[in-house]
């Protein structure tokens, strides 16, 4: 088990590169199954959620190389439709496969993702969408049992913007009979690089990056080879790393607009952000943190992942902020850990209220999720004195090796191995 034990203090200084987007891998690599053949996604972070969708995906069959950040998926010998426990317990991203597999091989089996770390993560809509384009689903066992000839197209309408059941729905109808629309469809980059990607295949998908979606069904679809987008929470968490520090540094990023509600808001609290084609600058020397309210809300809105990073900016900010999260409501588990290095949070509801304070003081915290962890290591940056983070196996399921970036730009931070959990 590692843990991160940060001198607090330093300024940052400095241009570090973006690694490609998390979400938007974990996505593109089951809409490898929708083809037979050689697949290839470059730009594709070296972390943990990945690896274990590389061994979801294994399992059922595709043949992978991954090295320098290429993955390689061959999907010509699917030999199983089956998601076990072992790997959805691990990561809820594994329910991506239901789509794909449903579509293309009339079966899958895959298990129910359970609770997480803050709260049920139901997955009702991807259901409901399977059912729409004419699935039969069982519950069996823990699993969910999906059966059809082939799929056929549909009108599907999201009460709720969901980013997951939008990809499974596009999966899903890409192979499917007929026209499928959806409406009220996420928006957000990942979802829209997916559509380009299942385009690439051969599939019709229209509306992109719009919240209504036409997608033609194609009989069969080919082996397609894209580039992975940069990690708009990467570059929010080392923009906000850089205003907490009031640190002037450089991201090298490959799509800035990305990150334009994160933008907004760190110019609120008083960060000067300049973008040169592919390179963001984050100035916030001499900064004042000017408190700032959010409300998190699905893309191009302030997004949830950004939430806990976010609410550690304003605990060393000037005068009180709120901070709501509509879409996760239980969202704060980082909460108490802020507390523990001296912020001044209460949480009503969905909602914590900030006042700022002169000074984090460094302490041991502990990672409870993978954003969580990200707010502590920045309380960490900015704490006087010596904070430990422990349980950072969160951290890693979805940072490449932060602490290289952070220690390039003048952090003080180890990762060490310890026996304390
Ligand atoms: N929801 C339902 N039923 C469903 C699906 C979702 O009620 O069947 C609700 C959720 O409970 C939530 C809202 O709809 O209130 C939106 O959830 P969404 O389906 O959009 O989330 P997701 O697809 O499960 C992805 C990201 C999350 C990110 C959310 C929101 C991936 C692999 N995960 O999850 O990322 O928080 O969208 O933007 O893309 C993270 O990276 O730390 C992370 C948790």
């Amino acid at each position: 088990m590692d843990k991160f034990v940060i001198h607090g203090g330093n300024k940052l200084v400095g241009r570090v590169s973006v690694n490609g987007a998390k979400n938007s891998a974990l996505v593109l690599m089951p809409a490898t199954l929708l083809n037979s053949g050689f697949n290839q996604i470059d730009n594709t972070p070296e972390v943990n959620d990945i690896f274990t969708m590389i061994k979801l995906m294994e399992h059922l069959g595709v043949r992978i190389e991954f090295a320098n950040h290429k993955l390689h998926l061959d999907s010509s010998n699917i030999s199983s439709q089956v998601a076990p426990y072992e790997y959805v317990k691990k990561m809820r991203a594994s329910v991506y496969v239901l789509g794909p597999l449903l579509t293309r091989f009339g079966y899958a089996k895959v298990s129910m993702p359970g609770g997480c770390a803050w709260g049920p993560r139901p997955i009702n809509l991807h259901l409901e969408v399977m059912k729409k384009l004419g699935a039969d689903i069982q519950l069996e066992e823990g699993y969910i049992i999906a059966r059809s000839k082939r799929l056929h197209g549909s009108k599907i309408h999201f009460d709720i913007t969901s980013v997951g059941a939008t990809g499974n729905a596009m999966m899903a109808a890409s192979l499917a009979k007929g026209t499928t629309i959806i409406t009220n469809a996420a928006m957000e980059p990942e979802i829209t690089l997916l559509g380009n990607y299942i385009n690439l295949m051969g599939a019709k998908i229209d509306g992109l990056g719009t919240s209504t979606l036409e997608i033609e069904g194609a009989d069969e679809l080919k082996s397609a080879h894209i580039l992975n987008i940069s990690d708009r929470i990467e570059a929010g968490t080392l923009m906000t790393a850089a205003a907490i520090t009031r640190s002037k540094i450089e991201l090298i990023y490959n799509q800035p607009q990305h990150c334009e509600s994160v933008f907004f808001k760190l110019e609120e609290s008083g960060v000067k952000i300049n973008i040169f084609n592919e390179l963001i600058e984050i100035d916030a020397e001499n900064l004042n943190i000017k408190s700032v309210d959010i409300i998190t809300a699905a893309y191009p809105g302030f997004p949830t992942d950004m939430q806990a990073q976010w609410i550690a900016l304003m605990s060393v900010a000037d005068g009180v902020s709120s901070v709501t999260d509509s879409i996760y409501h239980d969202r704060f588990n980082h909460v108490p850990e802020l507390i523990r290095l001296g912020a001044d949070i209460e949480v009503i509801n969905n909602s914590a209220i900030i006042k700022g304070v002169k000074e984090l003081k460094g302490a041991k915290v502990m990672s409870t999720d993978l954003r969580a962890s990200a707010s502590l290591v920045l309380g960490g940056l900015v704490a006087s004195g010596v904070t430990e983070v422990l349980r950072i196996y969160h951290l890693d399921r979805g940072y490449q090796r932060i602490e290289e970036k952070l220690k390039a730009l003048g952090a003080e931070i180890e990762r060490v191995t310890t026996t304390e959990f």
